[in-house]
């Protein structure tokens, strides 16, 4: 298949690559588009066979539910069977945005985008891109991020290509995602509400609106325990082809931490990668060294992150070795998805 790559511009939609784009979801084909938070690549959401593609298009196993995106609150009432009060209140403040919740699903929605369950995952994204695409394309749009299964979420459309060229018919390319992780989930269905994946919109800020809010504990966890809610957090995600190691603790210490791991690698013969901030990076010494944004603003890190574990895979590195980071706002999604990576390897200095 030859994928068709156009370039737009979310503050001059150029309406024509935008009804081409609706004409493939309406037929059942695979667009993939930017959104605020990552890359997704769309299909018609109530059209089974379409969503079908997406799975085989990302090598993705079928139990694992793809996200429904609408564009306006009248399309959620089609698609699940009630809308808790709680829903409205984080709807009116957070839709649109980089945000998921979870619903009872109706009978209009197949389970072969539900990966078989009777819950949906919705959401309502703000890329002007995305909107206009979900309009276009007839109201729903199953979307799951580009990326090939396994592989970190593509936060650019080069990262799309290098993973989907070939097997899907066009790639909207928007430049660089605002966010740079994918949305929170939170489960609605359930009191108090409870976080699956955290993301841009925090715990914290949810508790605001909504009062107490839990987090799925297997999250938190290291592999092996109970299994995650969000059946796609258990995979190992987020994965560089490089083993990634995570080191904790006060900042010159895990330097110099980083630095003596490094050499002693290095003596070895291994190349190694080192994920440093602007704070940090002029004090690692020897290996392929990245700034992965500064810890003055960690939304730059978010912003960064998928993109310098892609590099390091071009770098052909043995190993990663990287500083944590806060685990505050943003941070905690950070962490998150770096200790995933890491698959929860963490060393404390
Ligand atoms: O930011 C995002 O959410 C991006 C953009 C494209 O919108 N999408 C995204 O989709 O990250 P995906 O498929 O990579 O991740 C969706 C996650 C998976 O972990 C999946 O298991 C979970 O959402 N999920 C989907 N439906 C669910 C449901 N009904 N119950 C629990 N978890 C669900
Ligand atoms: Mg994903």
């Amino acid at each position: 298949m030859k994928t068709i790559i156009n370039k737009i511009n979310d503050r001059q939609l150029n309406s024509d690559i935008i009804k081409k784009a609706g004409n493939i979801l309406r037929e059942g084909g695979l667009v993939a588009f930017p959104t605020e938070t990552v890359y997704g690549l769309g299909a018609d959401a109530l059209n089974e066979n379409a969503a079908k593609k997406i799975y085989a298009a990302k090598g993705r196993p079928s139990d694992n539910p793809l996200i429904v995106h609408i564009a306006d609150m009248e399309a959620l009432e089609k698609i699940v069977r009630d809308i808790p009060d709680a829903a409205r209140t984080v709807a009116e403040r957070y839709w649109p945005g980089p945000l998921t919740m979870i619903f009872n699903k109706s009978s209009v929605v197949p389970y072969g985008t539900t990966g078989g369950l009777d819950t949906v995952a919705v959401r309502m994204p703000s890329h002007k891109v995305a909107c206009a695409l979900i309009e276009a394309g007839g109201g729903y749009i199953a979307a799951p991020s580009a990326n090939t299964s396994g592989r970190p979420s593509p936060t650019k459309a080069e990262h799309v290509k290098e993973d989907m060229e070939g097997k899907i018919e066009m790639i909207l390319d928007g430049g660089t995602v605002e966010i740079g992780l994918e949305s929170t989930i939170l489960d609605i269905s359930v009191t108090p509400p409870m976080i699956l994946r955290p993301g841009a919109v925090t715990k914290e800020m949810l508790e605001e609106l909504l009062g107490e809010v839990t987090v799925d504990n297997a999250l938190l966890d290291e592999e092996g325990g109970d299994p995650p809610k969000a059946p796609g957090m258990k995979y190992r995600h987020y994965a560089p082809k490089a083993k990634l190691c995570v080191v904790e603790g006060d900042g010159e210490a895990v330097v110099k931490e980083i630095n003596r791991i490094a050499d002693e690698n290095i003596q070895k013969g291994n190349r190694v990668g080192i994920i440093g901030t602007q704070e940090s990076i002029g004090a690692y010494l020897n290996g392929v060294v990245k700034c992965i944004g500064t810890r003055q603003d960690e939304t730059t890190i978010a912003n960064h992150l998928y993109a310098v574990l892609r590099e390091f895979d071009e770098e052909d590195v043995d190993c990663i070795l990287s500083e944590a980071f806060s685990g505050d706002g943003i941070g905690n999604a950070v962490m998150n998805r770096l200790l995933k990576a890491a698959g929860h390897h963490i060393i404390q200095v």
